[in-house]
């Protein structure tokens, strides 16, 4: 693929998943993550792959993540944002400064990396960013237990918002924007869930089990690429038919 993606998230799970296949491909890439030995560690050395640490609730560290790609390989073509902290406080544990965090996070720094993204793109006239939503927002999951809870999901419900206010502002510079909404993905993210929970949920999706990071991260790589060149705004749900049912 003759293209320059941003990754971030790129350490672990859906995003590392992301970043292999990109680099399989022959994309240039760059990963971002705070966890910057761990995407050394498990993405190791190419001569089209590099590295920047960074939160992306901070408007400089986007800004750089961004300044990197041109940098380096002198445009930005995609930007597939999977950074995003989890919260499994139940709605009577939750503490402000634990929701403020999560919403930071999550909501803030899906905007700041998408404009840091989209303000290089729109020199370039197109581009196409991809958010991460969640299965979860459907069901108004409770938390506990490594579920998430009520800051994660209305976190993940405000991307989705904000996937739909960006594609319109953005689409008339030929940006697309789009969202993937992973149904539960077998990667750290989920690793509190008890045994009995994971049970219960795969019996009650369709195909009875959860996703493996690269089927999400196969859905977001068609998202960048020129076969979705007239989608924008779409969330595309890769869940394994778990929302089916309650
Ligand atoms: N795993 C699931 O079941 C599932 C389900 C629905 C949605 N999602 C979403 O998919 C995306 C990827 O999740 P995953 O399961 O691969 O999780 P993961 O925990 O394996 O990876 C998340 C990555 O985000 C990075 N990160 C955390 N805070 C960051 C920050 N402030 N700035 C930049 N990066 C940061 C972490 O270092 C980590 O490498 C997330 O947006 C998540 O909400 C996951």
């Amino acid at each position: 693929m003759d293209k320059t993606v941003l990754i971030t998230g790129a350490a672990s799970g859906i995003g590392n998943a992301c970043a292999r296949l990109l680099l399989e491909r022959g994309a240039d890439v760059v990963g971002f993550d705070p966890q910057m030995e761990k995407m050394r560690e498990t993405l190791g050395q190419h001569t089209n792959l590099q590295f920047i640490s960074g939160d992306v609730s901070v408007e400089n560290d986007c800004i750089n993540a961004v300044a990197t790609a041109i940098e380096n390989f002198g445009k930005l073509d995609g930007l597939i944002h999977c950074g995003a902290a989890h919260s499994s406080a139940r709605w009577d544990e939750l503490d402000p400064e634990e929701m403020n965090k999560i919403l930071a996070i999550n909501v803030t720094g899906s905007f700041l990396i998408a404009r840091a993204a989209a303000q290089q793109m729109k020199k370039q006239g197109k581009g196409s960013i991809v958010l991460t939503t969640s299965a979860s927002v459907l069901f108004g999951v409770t938390g506990g237990n490594g579920q998430g809870g009520p800051a994660y999901v209305s976190s993940k419900g405000a991307v989705l918002a904000l996937t739909r206010s960006l594609a319109r502002g953005l689409g008339p510079d030929g940006i697309r924007v789009n969202a993937v909404s992973p149904g539960i993905t077998d990667t750290p993210m989920v690793a509190g869930y008890t045994d009995e929970q994971k049970t219960a949920m795969q019996q009650r999706f369709p195909l009875g089990r959860f996703a493996k990071p690269e089927e999400i991260a196969e859905g977001a790589i068609y998202l960048i690429s020129d076969k979705a060149s007239f989608m924008t705004g779409e969330n595309m749900h890769i869940n394994g038919g778990s929302n089916f049912g309650g």
